[in-house]
């Protein structure tokens, strides 16, 4: 399907740098801009994981572990690692780990989702939340993503999209394109939120993002809009090649 959607790859930050300049502030921001429906989507991502009680589970662009903390928190004995080049954001999911006693269950790692250290069919379970849009190169860690899960494994993607729809769309794109980088700027004190507002419009449309998936060697079950299309959980395990 196409989009009158700009593709801009120089609105990708993949290296984390931007986000250590916002780390310290990236939890209250994410709060406030999202209007506090985060913290839903994340369940909800966690539920489309489809976990076993003793499951080994990767979030990727794990930032200051919100996804982490929701998966360690729905299986009390899933053994979780989180991994992101954004030694900031990094640093306040470690301290809120500590915070939570959830330090001995989730480990953080500095690593890239186009290069993951990790055996083949290591996980469970591979989530990454509000991350992929900042990959260069996106089939290269959606490929990595199907290496590393196991063959009855699941891949949960959730991420921000261009909100559709002629009723609520409308309002919805308002609030992406004026009032968060708007109270982005305002709260955080810097111009990163026009990064994301920008990144997400040039992120592809949900129906040619899972074609992206299904080349990169994954399966995708389902594509959930959430809220109006503002997010879209893409649900996936390995491809089978016969
Ligand atoms: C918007 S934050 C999302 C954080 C977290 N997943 C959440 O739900 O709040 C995006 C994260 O993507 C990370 N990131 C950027 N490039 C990456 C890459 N190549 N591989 C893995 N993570 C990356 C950034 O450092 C940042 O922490």
């Amino acid at each position: 399907m196409t989009s009158a959607i700009p593709h801009d790859d120089s609105v990708r930050g993949g290296s984390g740098a931007m986000f250590d300049r916002i780390a310290s502030r990236y939890d209250m921001l994410n709060r406030v801009i999202s209007l506090g429906v985060d913290q839903g989507w994340r369940r909800r991502t966690v539920r489309a994981l489809a976990l076993g009680p003793e499951a080994r589970v990767l979030d990727l662009a794990t930032g200051t572990a919100d996804l982490a903390i929701a998966i360690a928190k729905s299986q009390p004995h899933a053994d979780v690692v989180g991994l992101d080049p954004s030694v900031g954001m990094l640093d306040v999911g470690r301290a809120k780990l500590a915070r939570m006693g959830l330090d001995a269950r989730i480990s953080l790692v500095e690593g890239d989702a186009m290069a993951l250290p990790f055996e083949d069919d290591s996980f469970d379970g591979v989530s990454i939340a509000f991350g992929i849009r900042n990959v260069p190169d996106r089939p290269k860690a959606l490929a990595e993503m199907a290496r590393v899960t196991r063959p009855s494994g699941r891949v949960a993607i959730l991420e921000l999209g261009e909100p559709r729809g002629s009723v609520l769309g409308p309002l919805a794109r308002f609030h992406v394109h004026r009032v968060v980088p708007t109270l982005g700027a305002w709260l955080s004190g810097a111009g990163e939120y026009r990064y994301l507002e920008k990144s997400i419009a040039a992120f592809p449309p949900s129906e040619e993002f899972a074609d992206v998936m299904r080349e990169s060697g994954l399966d995708v079950l389902s594509v959930q809009p959430l809220t109006f299309g503002v997010a879209n959980l893409y649900v996936a395990r390995p491809a089978v090649w016969s």
